[in-house]
């Protein structure tokens, strides 16, 4: 077994990140940008945390080509809220193009042909391609530094969610409906449809 140590070059130690942990989800935050237009990009450092209260967390770098924050996170700053959208095996070439880094104010709705809609508690837009939306407020930021590869770590509160009923059954979300895309390392991605069933067993029934 190979050792590395983790305090040389960011790139390698992401390497190791994005190497290891995946499949990754992949959260599409849509944000305000200050003039009004629209901001959205993909983030796969992404996971659930709470449920009551409804808490999900993010995590955006800071850019290498420049060592700025991203704009979603000046956004969420400024505006402290965010929608979280969902890539889909019917978005995900789309979204791709929507992680292209083009100057502040330039809309990744328009750059990629994707459609903003109106949200129903905030100003942030929800992507109709999307067939879940959670309208999110904003919790908390963590820091982990300032150079380029630092991350930092966004919380937000789900207030609203939006599912599209057409991948719903009996009040559950079915992910052959769903069809929820993953990041993996490199250029890999992840469709859902390699899945096995696993029934969790109580001691009991593994003591029997
Ligand atoms: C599938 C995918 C997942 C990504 N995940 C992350 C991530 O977790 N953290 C990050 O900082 N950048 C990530 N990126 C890169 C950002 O999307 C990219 O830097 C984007 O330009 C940020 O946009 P913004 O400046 O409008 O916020 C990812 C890109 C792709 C295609």
């Amino acid at each position: 077994m190979k050792t590395y140590k983790t305090d040389g070059d960011f790139a390698d130690n992401y390497k190791f990140l994005i190497g290891s942990i995946l499949p990754r989800p992949i959260a599409v935050i849509s944000t305000l940008n200050i003039d009004g237009s629209n901001n959205l990009a993909p983030f796969s450092f992404f996971t659930a945390i709470s449920a009551q209260p409804m808490i999900i967390a993010f995590c955006p770098m800071i850019r290498s080509s420049d060592g700025e924050m991203k704009d979603t996170v000046k956004n969420i700053l400024r505006e402290k809220e965010f929608v979280l959208n969902f890539c889909t095996e019917d978005n995900y070439e789309k979204i791709n193009l929507t992680s292209t880094e083009l100057s502040y104010g330039e809309d990744e709705f328009k750059f990629s042909g994707l459609t903003p809609i109106d949200s129903q508690l905030i100003k942030s837009k929800r992507l109709k391609e999307s067939p879940i939306h959670f309208e999110c407020v904003f919790r908390d930021m963590l820091c982990y530094g300032k150079t380029p590869g630092s991350g930092s770590l966004i919380t937000g509160e789900v207030k609203l969610v939006h599912i599209d009923e057409s991948i719903m059954k009996d009040g559950k979300i079915v992910t052959d409906l769903f069809k929820p895309v993953g990041r993996g390392t490199g250029n890999d991605w992840f469709k859902t449809d390699g899945r096995f069933q696993l029934e969790r067993l109580t001691k009991s029934q593994i003591q029997k």
